[in-house]
């Protein structure tokens, strides 16, 4: 299935106003493509409590999570930066969760300036729950 984009774009246009940014007025919208075909759109959630603050990726990815639209097929960010905004690295980390290397993520400008990158490229030798693998499962009782 080739990703919707111009239905992506129109998400994120619709939501990014809505953006809660007041402390770094930075608005940012994340509409992604799920597996169904569904697209789910979120924005930045800023907090007084700055480290609470919420990015529009992860907003979007729970909301995909929580609609059972299965994994994620493409990604398109939305700010009105002078250049496409990259997703930051933590964001990066939980889009690979959910999709795999080969997901598209475009980066758009309210001016229509756009980057893509493949979600491998943004996040090489990501680690996974793979990652976690000791070889033979540890006996019952050893947490270690
Ligand atoms: N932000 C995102 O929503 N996604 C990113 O990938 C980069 C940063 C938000 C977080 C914060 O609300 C604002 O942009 C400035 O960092």
């Amino acid at each position: 299935m080739e990703p919707d984009w111009s239905s992506l774009e129109a998400a994120a246009r619709a939501v990014l106003p809505r953006a809660h940014a007041p402390y770094s007025r930075f608005p940012v919208a994340a509409a992604i493509q799920l597996a169904d075909g569904a697209i789910v759109s979120a924005v930045n959630v800023e907090n007084a409590s700055f480290p609470l603050s919420l990015c529009a990726e992860r907003a979007a990815v729970a909301a995909g999570v929580a609609g059972g639209h299965g994994a994620i097929r493409a990604v398109l960010l939305l700010t009105d930066a002078s250049e496409p905004t990259p997703p930051c690295g933590g964001c990066r980390q939980v889009l690979a969760e959910h999709g795999s290397a080969d997901v598209p993520v475009r980066s758009l400008t309210l001016k229509g300036h756009a980057t893509e990158h493949r979600l491998g490229a943004l996040l090489p030798d990501a680690f996974r729950s793979g990652s976690m693998d000791r070889g033979n499962p540890p006996p019952p009782g050893d947490v270690w």
